[in-house]
């Protein structure tokens, strides 16, 4: 079936014993153990038994089913937060000594985790722009058990070319981890396009209404297993009352990437023609570095877009607190529109140098362009502009 249909129908069907339409929310923490439950956990297939919620919950099966079906995975696995599934995402495919090399443009966290909590246990991660063939294949010569990207970057909303860079990493006996959040699976779907796994933060766009904090990670039933083995004894697992959210959330996915979409194009096209704006980050324009290759390796360019506000990390801040409609807020995927600036939020841990690096230069600002009217979006950001 078509996407559109699997974000409404997969995972849960009302039938004649199970007649709710909505999928059950089951909050129970533990389960009556009954001889199926014993033989499940003595002979290791205790991820399929029900006994406990951080095993396994009917809540979680559902949003799990819809989210593989999307994914064209054999499994997915919710978790926590984006966070907690790029953690076990790594730890399934990592042991002291391996070598990640990561694109250089990634968000904050993640290149936190990679260059500072992983570095202790002997975990190293080289930062490479993934799409020079040249610094891609060296960078691989010196060997890599991962290798991590993200469809599109954030902030700067690079989209690195997937296939190749799959291909190239295979060759060399990696595996691949993509971080999908910004695409969401409707854009992409980075299994079929050589990843290994993908992940997504759930607390953006598949959410969809900033009140659930959630991720998930999906792919071949080998490394799943190992996934799991992750979520289950390092214990990250999702609160059954945020994958009814996320249940909730999903159905309307494909509505409101449309939205989006044609918000962010919109914005884009208008605010790249303003007087105080240096550059309009966004893949839909032809004037973005990436555009090539996000026409050939996504079916949309999706809603986010970062500006670069002329006079740096200072005027971008007046013209955010100018603001009127648009909020300052950090996360993204909602449907509200939310700025923020990266150099004092998502990638505050960076230098300066660092940021320019991952491709930030001063005085971006990243706007998760919501489901409002998009005239009145016009109408406050080039008011906002205007006046700082
Ligand atoms: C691209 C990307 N990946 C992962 C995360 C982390 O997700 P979470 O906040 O749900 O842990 C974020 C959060 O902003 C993100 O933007």
């Amino acid at each position: 079936m078509h996407p559109a249909t699997l974000c409404i129908h997969a995972g849960h069907r009302a039938s004649a014993d199970q007649r709710a339409v909505v999928a059950p929310v089951v909050h129970s923490t533990t389960f009556l153990l009954d001889d199926e439950a014993y033989a499940a956990m003595t002979s290791g297939r205790s991820s399929e038994a029900l006994i406990y919620t951080r095993i396994r919950n009917p809540t979680l099966d559902v949003v799990q089913e819809r989210i593989a079906a999307l994914e064209g995975a054999d499994r997915s696995l919710l978790f926590a937060s984006g966070m907690a599934a790029i953690h076990a995402g790594l730890m399934a495919s990592l042991r002291s000594g391996s070598r990640v090399v990561a694109h250089r443009e990634i968000y904050g966290s993640t290149w936190d985790l990679l260059s500072n909590l992983l570095a202790p246990l002997g975990i190293v991660a080289e930062f490479v722009d993934l799409n020079d063939d040249d610094s891609r294949r060296a960078a691989l010569s010196r060997g890599a058990d991962v290798v991590y990207l993200e469809t599109i970057t954030n902030p700067s909303l690079d989209v690195p070319a997937l296939p190749r860079i799959a291909a190239d990493a295979r060759a060399a006996g990696a595996q691949v981890l993509v971080d999908a959040t910004f695409a969401t699976p409707l854009l992409q779907r980075p299994l079929s396009l050589g990843a290994d796994l993908s992940i997504h933060s759930a607390t953006k766009y598949m959410g969809g209404h900033s009140d659930l904090i959630g991720g998930c990670v999906s792919g071949g039933a080998a490394v799943m297993a190992r996934v799991y083995r992750w979520m289950q004894l390092a214990g990250g697992c999702m609160d059954p009352h945020a994958a009814f959210l996320l249940d909730r959330g999903l159905k309307t996915l494909p509505l409101r990437m449309e939205c989006h979409q044609r918000n962010a194009l919109h914005l884009a096209r208008r605010l790249e023609r303003h007087p105080r704006v240096e550059a309009v980050l966004y893949p839909g324009l032809a004037s973005h570095r990436a555009h090539e290759r996000a026409r050939r390796t996504l079916s949309g360019f999706g809603g986010m877009l970062s500006i670069v506000v002329r006079g740096g990390d200072e005027a971008a801040l007046r013209m955010v607190r100018r603001l009127k409609l648009a909020l300052e807020a950090s996360s993204l995927g909602g449907v509200e529109t939310l700025v923020s600036l990266p150099y004092n939020t998502s990638h505050t841990r960076m230098t300066a140098a660092e940021r320019l690096a991952a491709g930030i230069p001063p005085g971006l600002v990243r706007i998760s362009v919501g489901v409002e009217d998009v005239r009145d979006l016009e109408a406050d950001f080039v008011a906002a502009l205007d006046g700082a």
